[in-house]
C-alpha cells in the first residue's frame, strides 16, 4: 500500500482520524509506558496526539501541511525532519514516540537505528504496531503477516540496534470504524 499524500491529507486528517477522542486515548495509553520529561514526537502530524500529552512535545514531521497544523497547537516546538535523519545529537534523547508511523515506512530500520541513535541509555521509545493488523481484527479479519510495522520485526530490528522490550499498551481508535484497538510497543535503550 502506498502512503497517502500527507500534504493533501492535513485539511481533513483530523475529522477522518477519529479527532480528539482518538488523540486524547492515544496519548493517555503513550504516556503511561514513557518515563517522567520531554519527548520527541516523530510524525507529530497535526500535533492532535501530542498537543493531548501532559509533558513538553518536540515535533517533527516530513509534512508541511500536516505541520501547518501543528505549529498552532505545538508553537515554536515543531519542524520539517525525516524520521530518517533527526535533528537531534546522538543520545541526548530520553523519549522518543512514532505513532501510526512505521506501517508507512518501507525502511522501518532506517526510523528504529535513528531513534537508537538519538536516544540516551535508559531512554525510551514507543511506537504503534501491527496498525494494519488491527484495523483487519477489528472487522473480523485475520492480520496478514509481513506487515512493515508487525511487532515481531519491530522487536528484532530493535535488538539490532540495542533497543529491547520494556513495555507494550493500546487504544482504541475511537472514531475509527469498528473502533479498532491499536498497540502500542516501549523499547528501551541499554
Ligand atoms: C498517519 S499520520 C500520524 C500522525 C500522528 N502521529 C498521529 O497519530 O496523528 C503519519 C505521519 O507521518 C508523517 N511521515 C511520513 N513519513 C515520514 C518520515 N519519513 N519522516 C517524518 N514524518 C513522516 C506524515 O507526514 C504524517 O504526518
Amino acid at each position: 500500500m502506498t502512503m497517502p499524500d500527507y500534504e493533501v491529507e492535513a485539511a481533513h486528517y483530523d475529522s477522518t482520524r477519529g479527532g480528539e477522542p482518538r488523540a486524547r486515548a492515544a496519548a493517555s495509553a503513550v504516556e503511561r509506558l514513557l518515563p517522567p520529561g520531554p519527548v520527541l514526537d516523530v510524525a507529530v502530524g497535526t500535533g492532535i496526539v501530542a498537543a493531548a500529552m501532559t509533558r513538553q512535545v518536540i515535533g517533527v514531521d516530513l509534512s508541511l501541511s500536516m505541520l501547518g497544523h501543528a505549529t498552532q497547537r505545538l508553537p515554536g516546538r515543531v519542524a520539517q525532519a525525516d524520521a530518517r535523519r533527526l535533528p537531534a545529537r546522538s543520545s541526548s534523547v530520553s523519549a522518543v514516540t512514532a505513532i501510526w508511523l512505521l506501517h508507512l515506512m518501507p525502511d522501518s530500520e532506517a526510523v528504529l537505528r535513528e531513534v537508537a541513535r538519538v536516544l540516551r541509555p535508559g531512554g525510551v521509545f514507543v511506537c504503534t504496531v501491527d496498525k494494519r493488523a488491527a484495523h483487519r481484527l477489528a472487522e473480523g479479519n485475520i492480520a496478514m503477516p509481513g506487515a512493515r510495522d508487525e511487532r515481531a520485526r519491530v522487536e528484532s530490528l530493535g535488538a539490532r540496534y540495542g533497543l529491547s522490550v520494556c513495555g507494550e499498551g493500546s487504544f482504541v481508535g475511537h472514531g475509527q470504524d469498528f473502533e479498532p484497538v491499536f498497540p502500542l510497543l516501549a523499547l528501551t535503550k541499554g
